[in-house]
């Protein structure tokens, strides 16, 4: 296994979340956090099982909502391909987060990052993916006056004036050390990081940010110099990486296909995937299946059962017990998730069909957006 590296563009190596927790020095979310969390809404099943299970600040963001202060919620997707199922759980998060507390939700679509990230890209192939990707989010249910979506190319006319402003104050000896770059990167990219902070200064009010833990470096950066403008650290609240079939310890990534489901992939799509690459944690022959039963902690399709595919509590321990006793073969537990997996997709992408007339609200004329195409940022 190579040695592990998670950045914004690298995820790499067996990852270790504690060392990861260490390395980042951000905070793990507390039963205490995790009750407040619990008394605004019915727990969503990424908190319960731990999935999201790092933060920032969000102690603080908890106390501003007590005291009826308001914060705001933001976080993107840059467009570069068909999203997959991990791709969908910050936005899960933001949505039961908005539900819950009532708030702004503010999404960026990078639709220049990975133009500069990736050669092979062009920005014809990346507009048609953001508008597939817009859909995808929104069929989540956001409230339209309450959340803005924008495209950087869009919306750089009014987010070019604060990102330089950022950019003056990260100097390139900061953005080699927290993001690797090199000689070789080139200079779009270099800046890219001040437009992906810009959004942590579109309220004066405290902002939540809801991501995996690669997109971290980002916002250390925004923290180191929120406070010289005037404005709040952000807060984030973190997840783990949603694994690929082939084994638990990885990032799902869209590059590897067969390695993650995506959400358009058909039925037939999803069985033959998860038949084919779904890591067994059970054993070779049902015989020894029977006598010793399976391994959880590695066996992928129990993992992604109860990260969060199985929300009944009782559920899933009584598979688990059958499953690791070996009363229960990783054929059937793999027919349980297909299923489950299948149940998911096919609600989804019937709101993704629904959404296409809800686009121009969530972009030009729900209340927020509308707001924000006057608005002057950072002033
Ligand atoms: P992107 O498009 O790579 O990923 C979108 C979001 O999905 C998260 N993510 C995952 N979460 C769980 N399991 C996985 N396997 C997994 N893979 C990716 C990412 O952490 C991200 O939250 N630069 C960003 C786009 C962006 C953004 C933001 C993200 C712009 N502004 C604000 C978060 C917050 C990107 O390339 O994400």
């Amino acid at each position: 296994m190579p040695e592990m590296q998670v950045n914004p563009w690298e995820v790499k190596g067996d990852i270790d979340y504690d060392k990861l927790v260490q390395e980042f020095g951000v905070q793990k979310i507390s039963p205490n956090l995790i009750e407040k969390l619990s008394k605004k809404n019915k727990l969503h099943p990424l908190l319960k099982r731990n999935f999201y299970f790092a933060h920032r600040d969000l102690d603080l963001i908890l106390q501003d909502a007590e005291k009826k202060k308001p914060f705001y919620l933001y976080t993107g997707r840059a467009p570069s391909g068909a999203m997959h199922l991990g791709h969908l759980f910050s936005f899960m998060m933001t949505k039961w987060l908005q539900e819950s507390f009532n708030v702004n939700a503010y999404i960026q679509i990078p639709d220049e990052e990975k133009f500069l990230a990736k050669k092979e890209l062009s920005l014809e192939e990346i507009d048609k993916w953001s508008e597939d990707n817009i859909l995808e989010i929104i069929a989540l249910g956001f409230n339209p006056d309450k959340t803005f979506v924008f495209q950087d190319r869009e919306f750089a006319g009014k987010m070019f004036e604060p990102a330089v402003k950022i950019a003056k104050k990260i100097t390139f000896s900061t953005a080699k050390a927290v993001f690797g770059f090199n000689n070789e990167t080139n200079i779009g990219w270099i800046f890219y990081p001040a437009m992906q902070n810009v959004p942590c200064f579109f309220e004066k009010n405290r902002c939540l940010i809801p991501c995996a833990l690669d997109q971290d470096p980002y916002w250390r950066i925004q923290r180191d110099i929120a406070e010289s403008f005037g404005y709040y650290k952000t807060a984030t609240i973190l997840s783990k990486f949603f694994p690929p079939l082939t084994g638990v310890k990885g990032k799902m990534s869209s590059s590897e296909q067969g390695e993650s489901i995506l959400l358009t992939d058909s039925e037939e799509a999803v069985k033959n995937k998860i038949n084919k690459y779904a890591f067994s944690g059970g054993q070779a022959t049902s015989e020894e299946q029977k006598q010793k039963g399976a391994n959880l902690e590695v066996d992928v399709s129990f993992q992604w059962l109860n990260m969060f595919f199985e929300e009944d509590d009782k559920k899933i321990k009584e598979i688990g017990e059958a499953y690791s006793s070996g009363a229960m073969l990783t054929g059937e537990i793999k027919q349980i998730l297909i299923k489950k997996i299948n149940a998911f997709l096919s609600k989804h992408q019937l709101a993704k069909r629904k959404a296409k007339k809800q686009l121009n609200e969530f972009k030009y004329s729900g209340k927020l957006a509308k707001k924000m195409w006057k608005t002057e940022i950072m002033k």
